[in-house]
């Protein structure tokens, strides 16, 4: 019996649906779905727009540091990163031992686009496009230590998780024991 985790942690800027992908792909791969937004929310007892203007970015991310401690006991689940939850030193390199790590990348037009469109968010609060940009440009660094990067500009929801369950499984052959032939 296999006893690898198949757990699949999704990183990416805001808008590039990692929630949406994440609920689908974990329906496709029977695993349970999480979300590290939901996690703090939770422990909090508070919205994530709520923690942010109360107490400030800095205590959010603390929060999230929390939450990736807790993530050792998400074995087999799918989960949704918040933007900026893996952009902190070590952060990515503990991710990857926790699971294989799926970056949701896009066009940064496109993203902002979709990040826009729905509100509270933070982070997009008294910022403008340019500074989002930087924001983009400066996590991009972080993002690209994921095992696999899916670029989903011009991608619908099924055809990105019909890609990330196809480079999945080819991991997963690649990295079979290889046995003697029958
Ligand atoms: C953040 C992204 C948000 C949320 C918080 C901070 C960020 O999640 O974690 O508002 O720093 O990029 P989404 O990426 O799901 O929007």
């Amino acid at each position: 019996m296999d006893k690898r985790p198949r757990t699949v942690i999704l990183v990416g800027f805001m808008g590039a649906g990692k929630s949406t992908i994440g609920r689908f792909l974990a329906r496709r791969l029977g695993l349970c779905f999480v979300e590290t937004d939901d996690m703090i929310a939770a422990r909090e007892g508070a919205p994530i727009p709520e923690i942010f203007a109360r107490f400030g970015e800095a205590r959010f991310r603390g929060l999230e540091a929390e939450v990736l401690d807790l993530l050792e006991d998400k074995r087999d689940h799918v989960v949704s990163t918040g933007g900026g939850f893996p952009c902190r030193p070590g952060a990515m390199e503990r991710l990857r031992t926790l699971g294989t790590v799926v970056w949701l990348s896009a066009r940064f037009e496109a993203l902002y686009e979709r990040a826009s469109r729905v509100g509270g968010r933070p982070m997009l609060m008294g910022r403008g496009t340019d500074d989002v940009r930087a924001l983009f440009e400066a996590r991009k660094a972080y993002y690209s230590q994921a095992h696999l990067a899916i670029e989903t500009t011009h991608l619908g929801v099924d055809a990105v998780v019909n890609r990330i369950v196809r480079e999945l499984r080819t991991r997963e052959r690649l990295a079979a024991p290889v046995g003697p032939r029958r």
